[in-house]
């Protein structure tokens, strides 16, 4: 009933030039693959000429990261107008590695959120618990916490338009995937909440991809699990072929 979704989050990898002419190998490679949505997330500077050579595909293009600000003095700042006018469809929001990193708290994940929306931007939210965090048995609680920032304020209609990540923080290039049993059980405990927050029709439309060391050989066993709708994959996607193998399992 839900389509699969396949995203490929590039990071800080490959400038413009690079990043255009995977863009052309990808599309030639996807272009029978109608049965998955394909997402490629470039660096900002390279949004641009990405979605030019994906124009017409069907392949989306997504920044990584914006500002809750349409515009103003937030030195190296993108904001989500500037994406939207620059080609992209979606937005990464709430990556660990923004979380992490560059200190997003959930209230400007909320706040970003709402500002892709604004912009006519889908956002893919993105949540997942630490190593510490999950064995301190706390996943859930801290999904749940994420969760609830994810979704504040967000009407039904513009629920419709959002995807969600579960990315376990241990799983991020590491190498070390969540089992599918893991995967699967962290998407049925989204999956369950959103359902008792927004409803069984939302719960039930909702892409949930899962990302942490999605690789060509253990994607498959991953994406067939019943409440994992696709994959939000890093490391494995800057290599355009590898790519295409795991949207290809979807
Ligand atoms: O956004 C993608 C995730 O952070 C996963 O990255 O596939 O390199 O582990 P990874």
């Amino acid at each position: 009933m839900r389509t699969p979704l396949v995203a490929g989050n590039w990071k800080m990898f490959k400038g413009a030039a690079e990043a255009v002419a995977y863009a052309k190998v990808f599309r030639a490679l996807a272009k029978d693959l109608t049965t998955v949505e394909l997402v490629i997330a470039p660096p900002f500077t390279a949004v641009h000429g990405v979605a030019d050579a994906l124009r017409n595909s069907g392949i989306a293009t997504a920044g990584q990261d914006c500002h809750w600000e349409k515009d103003g003095a937030f030195t190296g700042a993108v904001s989500a107008p500037m994406l939207k006018e620059a080609g992209a469809e979606l937005v990464i929001l709430g990556h660990s590695e923004r979380r992490r990193v560059f200190g997003d708290t959930d209230a400007d994940v909320t706040r970003k959120i709402h500002a892709a929306y604004a912009a006519g931007l889908a956002p893919i939210a993105c949540v997942g618990e630490t190593l510490e965090e999950r064995e301190a048995s706390r996943t859930f609680e801290v999904l749940d916490t994420q969760l609830k920032a994810v979704i504040d304020g967000v009407s039904g209609e513009q629920f419709a338009q959002m995807v969600i990540a579960y990315e376990p923080v241990w799983a991020i290039g590491t190498g070390r995937n969540a089992t599918p049993e893991q995967a699967q059980e962290a998407h049925a405990h989204i999956r369950g909440r959103l359902r008792a927050w927004l409803g069984a029709d939302a719960a039930d439309k909702c892409q949930i991809l899962y990302g942490g060391s999605v690789k060509p050989d253990n994607a498959r066993a991953i994406l067939q699990q019943p409440d994992v709708d696709g994959a939000l994959v890093g490391g494995a996607s800057l290599d355009p072929h590898g790519f295409f193998t795991i949207a290809s399992a979807a």
